[in-house]
């Protein structure tokens, strides 16, 4: 995979605190963004309020429909909620063949006492959208990272990003980009079927970030 700079990173449910967080810190990193949308005018407010927000953007974002921000991505980024994933990831399939995908959807479910992994037929939800989009090449990363921090841009995000996935070339490509990230560093961990660890790992993080009341992050040491 070729890492041109410039690139267009399309985000599918990009209007969510995640796709915000992960959109502004790759438009910083110089990347043109596209926040997708099931509502492309939603997409459109979203980022005139994110303009606002930030004081102006590093980079070009701009907010689409879903269908587009896939058509027109070189990587795409699933930043959907793990319930609307197989829906959406079935209509923008055609879209995603041969591209690098990376999936930060955490199949957790969440009552008083907090997060819990759901079970998954694929087993993870990493898994489903590979399964989802044959041909893409697709890597799973970011399920671990704050969508709060990753929106404070004026702060690095200290943390280490597990990866993980069965292209090495798609899971160097998110190295990269989250390297781009201020403070942040990727470390690959292994295959896709890893990733139900990682997303169930997730729920362990938003326990600590609970009874804390901070927003926690992984750092591996000995890497
Ligand atoms: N928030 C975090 O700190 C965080 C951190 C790491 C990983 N994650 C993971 O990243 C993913 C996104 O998190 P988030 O907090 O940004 O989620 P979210 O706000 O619940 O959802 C993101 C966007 O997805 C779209 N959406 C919602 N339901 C949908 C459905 N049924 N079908 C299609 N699109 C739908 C919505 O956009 P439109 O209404 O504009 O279409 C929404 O703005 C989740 O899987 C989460 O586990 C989140």
């Amino acid at each position: 995979v070729e890492t041109p700079t410039p690139l267009t990173i399309g985000f599918l449910g990009g209007t969510g605190p995640q796709g915000r967080g992960l959109g502004l810190r790759m438009a910083q990193a110089g990347h043109r963004v596209l926040l997708g949308s099931r509502d492309a005018q939603r997409a459109a407010a979203v980022v005139e309020e994110l303009a606002e927000v930030v004081g102006g953007l590093a980079g070009d974002v701009l907010g689409v429909g879903n269908e587009q921000a896939c058509a027109d991505a070189d990587v795409v980024f699933v930043v959907l909620p793990y319930d609307g994933q197989a829906e959406l990831l079935e209509q923008v399939a055609g879209h995603c063949a041969g591209k690098v995908v990376v999936n930060c959807v955490n199949a957790l479910a969440f009552d008083k006492r907090g997060a819990v992994p759901v079970a998954v037929e694929a087993g993870s939800a990493a898994e489903e959208c590979a399964a989802l989009l044959p041909g893409a090449r697709v890597s799973s990363a970011f399920h671990d990272i704050s969508a709060v921090r990753l929106q404070r841009l004026e702060e690095p995000v200290e943390a280490d990003v597990l990866i993980c996935g069965d292209d090495d070339e798609a899971n160097q490509l998110v190295v990269h980009l989250a390297g781009q990230i201020d403070g942040m560093r990727g470390v690959l961990a292994g295959p896709l079927r890893l990733s139900a660890t990682i997303e169930a790992f997730t729920a362990v993080l938003i326990g600590v970030n609970r009874r804390y009341k901070t927003h926690a992050s992984v750092r591996v040491v000995g890497v």
